[in-house]
């Protein structure tokens, strides 16, 4: 059937290109830059924002936080299904918020929280697992329970033009059904990631219908809640005295900061026929066809070794970047040789030995540069047309220059 058979009417749903474009620029900032960051540039009225992360990481302080700085400016509700007003209100004197109006509703019935939202211009709700709806039969935190609420909530959301935040619990493996069920529904998924004991906290954004993924906003939880780092480059980076076998420093490029890390790689004589391959903060997988690259173009067998892999810092890394520092790190393992504490490796390898670009190398360079770094193995595309003063670079183009760019390091 044409256009005439399908009862399209015309021009009635067109609108301006240039309208709707202004429409979303009108971005409510958070007050907290790095927030910010993660968000795109602020809320976006109308729009529902996940933020999940393991159970004590900080979730309901960022929200807390987040929405106290608001309340002076702007009509907000903090609807908490999970603590008593008691416990808010402690973490509210802790924050520094003692002082603060902020309207709280102690409350795990969405309709309630649906009725008391309705003039307001931000909501936090807190968690999505206490919720429930009496439209729903099944328990709080059950999957259909979970599912009719954040759809009630992003309902209103739009036909109000509240910006909504929802706090959800995910465990490490992603286990609890909530949040994964939602991230379809709901514009941002916001993940918290990091060690839980150290004191820094990455927020992440998954999915954004308003600004870039993989962007980084990075706090530090203290006495008096998350603040800001808004020069992340180096907190991850432990700055060992004198050299140690089997680590080298990374620059990775997470959303648009170079970030630099540590990372550690222990090879040891395997008493198995089938020997582990251990990762943690990179995909576990990718080690392993790494190192048949390594043993194909390199000559570097390690079938009787154990190889563990350590991103210090737990950070996780997505991007291939770190492929050849990792093929460092176990060589110098192996050989038990420390490569110098000022070399600073990234580079993708391909299952053909040869060592590809990334993007944002001269950013990724300056910013190791900047922090002492003094020379640099990365691949061949990646070394800067005009030298970086103070920073020696080792091109690689293909991994069977490993061998050679090894033994000029260590010696
Ligand atoms: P919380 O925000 O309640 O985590 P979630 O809502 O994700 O479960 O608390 C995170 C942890 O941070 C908690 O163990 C206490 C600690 N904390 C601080 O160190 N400083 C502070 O100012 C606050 C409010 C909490
Ligand atoms: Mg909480």
């Amino acid at each position: 059937a044409g256009p005439a058979a399908t009862g399209w009417s015309g021009e009635r749903a067109v609108v301006r290109l240039s309208e709707a474009q202004a429409d979303a620029q009108t971005r409510l900032p958070t007050g907290s830059s790095e927030l910010d960051r993660v968000l795109g540039g602020g809320l976006v009225p109308g729009s529902v924002v996940l933020l999940g992360g393991d159970p004590g990481i900080g979730k309901s302080t960022l929200l807390l936080q987040t929405l106290g700085r608001l309340a002076g400016t702007s009509p907000v509700l903090y609807a908490s299904g999970e603590e008593s007003a008691a416990q808010v209100a402690a973490r509210a004197r802790r924050l520094q918020l003692g002082e603060t109006d902020l309207p709280l509703l102690i409350d795990a019935r969405l309709e309630a929280i649906l009725d008391a939202a309705a003039d307001c211009r931000v909501l936090v709700v807190d968690s999505i697992q206490t919720l429930f709806s009496e439209a729903v039969a099944s328990a709080a935190g059950s999957v259909a329970q979970v599912r009719e609420c954040a759809a009630r909530l992003t309902r209103l959301a739009k036909t109000q033009g509240i910006s909504v935040l929802i706090a959800g619990h995910v465990t490490k493996e992603g286990a609890l059904a909530g949040p994964r069920v939602l991230e379809h529904i709901v514009d941002t998924v916001l993940y918290f990631e990091g060690d839980s004991a150290s004191q820094y906290r990455i927020v992440r954004a998954y999915k954004n219908r308003f600004g870039s993924v993989n962007e980084l906003g990075v706090f530090a939880m203290t006495e008096g809640g998350l603040k800001e780092v808004t020069n992340p480059s180096a907190i991850f980076l432990t700055r060992h005295a004198r050299p140690v076998a089997g680590s080298v420093t990374m620059a990775t490029l997470e959303g648009t900061r170079p970030l630099l890390l540590e990372v550690q790689a222990l090879v040891e004589s395997s008493p198995l026929g089938n020997p582990r391959r251990l990762t943690l903060g990179m995909d576990g997988s990718r080690l392993a066809m790494l190192l048949a690259v390594l043993h194909r173009h390199a000559g570097v067998a390690l079938f009787d070794q154990d190889v563990y892999v350590n991103l210090v810092g737990g950070l996780k890394v997505t991007e291939t970047a770190t492929d050849l520092p990792v093929l460092l790190a176990a060589l110098s393992s192996l050989r038990n040789r420390p490569l110098p504490v000022d070399l600073l490796s990234f580079g993708e390898v391909g299952l053909a030995g040869e060592v590809r670009p990334v993007r944002g190398g001269q950013e990724r360079l300056g910013e190791a540069a900047k922090l002492g770094f003094r020379t640099a193995v990365v691949g061949k595309l990646n070394a800067p047309r005009k030298p970086i003063p103070g920073l020696r670079v080792l091109a690689l183009e293909h991994l069977d220059g490993l061998g050679e760019v090894f033994a000029q390091l260590v010696e």
